[in-house]
């Protein structure tokens, strides 16, 4: 099946950060992947494991070495899936939404039956600590329990109607099948959350997995066939990153395909809304952020100082919604900075996903963390103060990094970090604040913390975005909506709004009635 390799984490080659502790690896990740009887590695079309001309690597980020190599498909396998799921459709769709429902469920208990192997992979593939892989997995799992119970609840509407001899009637119908193109940092959860909503709702779907991190998806389609869903309604099409265009093509310019379900980069969502153009597919963007976290003088500063600590580093700062620019105001601002720092040194624990005692991971890839890395370079350059941290470390470990003195010019508060990278800039006004956090074309998360009732109020509504933590860092839940405004976006995730992303809605005139 899968040939893999156990890899030796040498974790000698990392220098030891001054402000954090890098552990050794308790057992690595590969050879964790290795012993996972959830380890799939060819693509799954129409309830059949296929393989592919070719194989591609999947890497352990903390070492670079091969975890296992997976079937690279290819826009003849793309297609394939897109015919399995419309073929599904035909049934599926017929399906009653207690079935569907019920179907749902199996798979929920399936997934938190396994939730420990599940998060084994995750860190194999994405080399997230573990406690958060099995954060992750109960999270993605939340949703395939949440739209077991939305299933039921897709309501139409009748209308009081003009005539007497009419009756007006809107009924909510699935859109079809839907492409569901999804990212690194939750290889998992994010599967789960579109999936859930789309089986729900009667569509039938296609994932394509991110190139870094396929044994995830995998994974979930071995629960999903184990749990009863069936051929062709959940298929799963792993390939390369050299493939990835010639398969996103197929999945977003198919005229069987009715729906785009994208989370990744704000430049990628944009190629892929020009190429949905042409068949007017429906789409649903979960794009890049630059969330805001914003500390006012009447902020109770030890739950500030918590809550950044969970927005900053849930994921080694690798979320779309993890807090990227600090605005903190002046009288509070110095006592803020120690505190932080001493949490920072306190409860930051880099190392190898796979070590129970790591908080902090490496980067997906070297160049993540050089990302990082010119962010604080930059900012040196510009008069900002590095307070802990700031090395890069080997491989793609970066340091956990809190920085002060910043000002609006620096590359790390115009664009999107996705790291361990704090900068903190201090305010001294409420319009000053706001006039900064809403300076960006992004608008998908943001916190801020005030103890003043009319200063929450106002600030939540002037925020220009799609999700606001007001005294909380980590807001994220299968019952709310997930999703951004401006250029973070198109459309919700979760809750309620979730599952209209996948129904079309069709309007029947009944007429000819006497009345
Ligand atoms: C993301 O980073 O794309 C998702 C984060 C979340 O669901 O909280």
């Amino acid at each position: 099946m899968s040939s893999l390799r156990m890899s030796s984490l040498r974790m000698a080659s990392l220098r030891v950060p001054r402000t954090s502790r890098l552990l050794p690896a308790v057992r690595s990740a590969s050879s964790r992947a290795g012993s996972a009887p959830l380890l799939r590695t060819r693509g799954y079309v129409d309830g059949r494991w296929l393989s592919a001309p070719t194989a591609f690597p999947v890497a352990d980020p903390a070492t670079g070495e091969e975890v296992a190599r997976v079937a690279d498909c290819g826009p003849a396998e793309a297609k394939l899936a897109v015919d399995a799921a419309s073929k599904a459709f035909r049934s599926w769709k017929q399906t009653t939404a207690k079935g569907r429902s019920l179907l749902l469920r199996k798979w929920f208990d399936l997934v938190m039956l396994h939730r420990d192997e599940l998060a084994e992979l995750i860190t194999s593939e994405s080399g997230k600590p573990m406690r958060e892989s099995l954060g992750e997995v109960v999270y993605g799992a939340s949703f395939l329990d949440w739209f077991s119970e939305e299933a039921r609840r897709v309501y139409g509407d009748i209308v009081p109607s003009p005539a007497r001899d009419r009756k007006l009637l809107v009924l909510k119908q699935p859109v079809g099948v839907a492409s569901i193109i999804t990212p690194w940092n939750f290889p998992s959860a994010m599967i789960a959350r579109k999936v859930g909503a789309a089986l729900a709702a009667g569509c039938t779907v296609v994932v394509k997995p991110a190139e870094d991190t396929p044994l995830s998806a995998l994974a979930l389609a071995q629960l999903a066939e184990q749990a009863g869903i069936p051929a062709g309604v959940f298929n799963v099409v792993p390939c390369s990153r050299e493939n990835t265009p010639s398969v996103g093509e197929v999945l977003c310019t198919d005229p069987l395909v009715a729906k785009i379900s994208f989370t990744g980069s704000t430049a990628t969502g944009k190629l892929l809304l020009k190429m949905a153009a042409d068949t007017v597919k429906r789409t649903s963007m979960e794009l890049g952020g630059h969330a805001p976290f914003i500390v006012f003088d009447s902020a109770d500063v030890d739950k500030a100082v918590g809550g950044a600590m969970a927005s900053k580093f849930r994921n080694t700062g690798q979320t779309c919604v993890c807090s990227n620019r600090f605005l903190v105001q002046s009288r509070i601002y110095d006592g803020f900075m120690e505190k932080l720092g001493r949490a920072m040194e306190a409860e930051l624990r880099l190392g190898h996903g796979s070590d129970p005692e790591s908080t902090l991971g490496p980067l997906i890839n070297a160049g993540a963390a050089e990302k990082v890395a010119n962010q604080v370079t930059d900012a040196v350059s510009r008069g900002a103060q590095v307070l802990r941290g700031g090395r890069r470390l080997g491989g793609s470990f970066m340091e956990p990094t809190l920085l002060a003195d910043v000002t609006t010019d620096m590359l790390c508060m115009k664009e999107e970090t996705f790291g361990p990278l704090l900068p903190v800039l201090r305010f001294n006004t409420e319009e000053e604040a706001l006039a900064i956090a809403n300076a960006s074309n992004a608008g998908l998360a943001g916190y801020f913390y005030s103890q003043d009732m009319s200063q929450i109020w106002r600030v939540a509504e002037a925020l220009e975005l799609g999700i606001v933590g007001v005294n909380e860092g980590v807001v994220s839940t299968a019952e709310a909506p997930f999703g951004g405004v401006k250029q973070s976006g198109l459309g919700r995730e979760g809750s309620k709004y979730g599952i209209q992303d996948y129904l079309e809605v069709k309007y029947m005139c009944l007429g000819g009635l006497r009345p």
